[in-house]
């Protein structure tokens, strides 16, 4: 038990060297001859900049990125009074379509796209999508990305290397042949959903620079002067441009998180669909971390350490527990009947020392991953200290069921920001939604950037 909390320990010493060797790589990715081989992937996005206030009409945003598929309708009203309304839906991913054929999975999104649209009296001639999929893309333009992998327990055959627009686009075509709707749906962006929350932030604080994500994955986006992203081909006239890090591939590639990998997370990894990539990923969020601890359970059985008292078809000797289940105990820290019902759901007895053990573990797994984060928050936050002048106000959206639900996270991670990143000046910013809401909004400055251009029916003239 001493050992495996002590494994799990980061000093700040070995989180000051994460965050340089973090530097590295994200140097690397943004230079056009080692992007390649960088861990930190440094994807730019298209999107320069956030919305100004005169975003109007009716979007539709879809989000996927996890275990479910979310529509949105999303009204934006510009102005002096500028508000956002939001109707939505969830349609449930089940573990077949995640990992079936491609086609399979945009057929069904498609199919729930139906479903939403005619639930609903929608009357746009035109309407617009912003779609956040969260998983590594390379952007060709902002509705034309490329998948790199797919993360987070996907594996839908023949889609890397493909552009995910193309792709819907395809599927609705499909789907229109059989029932036609009586307006058109046109892509507008395709985005991250880090790259959605910088956005979704932005629209109520200026200052915001940083969007990440802290749920079934972990990542970050940030917006960094053109000037330094060589990878980009075509600059655009905006100054800064939001790159998508990707930093769950951190440590894929290079050493840089041997020294304080556990013998668990290789277990994890090497029992993962993508063995060998997102390790960083991999020691931080919510699709891990439950099974981080089940793994430590059981080598504590295995020892004798732990749990006498095992029911004979005990469910912990198979994956199963959740990030909630380690969130729960956190919270119920000090309340052993409380802990004692969770774990009988998996055929665990109790003792008051078991108990307390329970409550390290859960409290050690989420530090460290709390720690992880803070070390690359400090990183971007210095990235952008030297663009912007050490005095910069930086806020930092922040979304994703573990920053959001976990009883302790948050403010383990806002205070090793602080402890770490000496003067930085940021101010961390829950954002709900940065998916749906930075989606529909990402998807509206394109409208009004294009209707200069090509004419597409204007929103705002109903
Ligand atoms: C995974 C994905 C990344 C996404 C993150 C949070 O790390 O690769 O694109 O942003 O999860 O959902």
């Amino acid at each position: 038990m001493e050992s495996i909390l002590k494994s799990l320990y980061l000093s700040d010493l070995t989180l000051l060297e994460l965050a340089g060797a973090m530097r590295r790589e994200m140097d690397r990715g943004l230079a056009a001859k080692t992007n390649e081989g960088a861990e930190m992937r440094m994807l730019p996005t298209y999107v320069t900049g956030t919305p100004d206030g005169t975003e109007d009409g009716e979007f539709l945003a879809f989000d996927l990125g996890g275990t479910n598929f979310r529509i949105l309708l999303v009204k934006l009203v510009a102005g002096e009074h500028k508000n956002i309304t939001m109707n939505s839906q969830i349609y449930h991913i089940s573990q077949e379509i995640m990992t079936g054929t491609g086609a399979q999975l945009f057929d069904h999104l498609v199919e729930c796209l139906w479903d939403f649209l005619s639930e609903r009296e929608i009357t746009s001639q035109l309407l617009p999508i912003g779609f956040t999929f969260s998983f590594p893309s390379n952007h060709l333009g902002i509705d034309k990305n490329i998948l790199l992998c797919w993360t987070k327990g996907y594996t839908a055959s023949g889609m890397v290397g493909e552009d995910i627009g193309k792709l819907l686009n395809e599927a609705i075509d499909r789907k229109s042949k059989i029932r036609p709707l009586n307006f058109d749906l046109k892509i507008m962006a395709i985005m991250n959903d880090t790259v959605g929350t910088v956005v979704s932030c932005g629209y109520d604080d200026n200052d915001t620079c940083m969007g990440m994500i802290v749920g079934t994955g972990t990542n970050m986006a940030y917006m960094e002067k053109q000037e330094n992203i060589e990878l980009l081909e075509k600059k655009t006239p905006a100054s800064e441009m939001c790159i998508n890090a990707e930093w769950g591939a951190f440590g894929d590639k290079s050493e840089s998180l041997k020294a304080i990998r556990t013998e668990y997370d290789i277990y994890i990894d090497e029992n993962s669909p993508n063995k060998g990539q997102y390790i960083f990923d991999k020691m931080i969020s919510g699709m891990y971390m439950g099974e981080l601890l089940r793994l430590i359970i059981v080598k504590l059985i295995s020892n004798g350490e732990i749990f006498e008292e095992i029911a004979p078809d005990s469910k912990i000797f198979s994956p199963g527990l959740s990030a909630a289940f380690v969130s729960h105990i956190v919270n119920f820290n000090n309340d052993n009947d409380q802990i004692r019902q969770c774990v009988a759901r998996f055929g665990l007895i109790a003792s008051d020392e078991d108990c307390n053990k329970l409550v390290q573990l859960c409290e050690a797994i989420s530090k460290r991953a709390a720690y992880l984060c803070a070390a690359g928050v400090v990183t971007v936050a210095q990235k952008i200290a030297e663009n912007r002048g050490p005095d910069a106000k930086m806020t930092i959206g922040v979304d994703g069921s573990v920053y959001r639900k976990h009883p302790t996270f948050a403010k383990l991670l806002h205070s090793k920001v602080r402890d770490l990143g000496g003067d930085l000046n940021v101010t961390f910013h829950e954002t709900t939604d940065g998916s749906g809401r930075g989606a529909a909004l990402v998807a509206a400055v394109e409208c009004r950037l294009q209707n200069i251009r090509t004419k597409v029916p204007n929103q705002t003239e109903e």
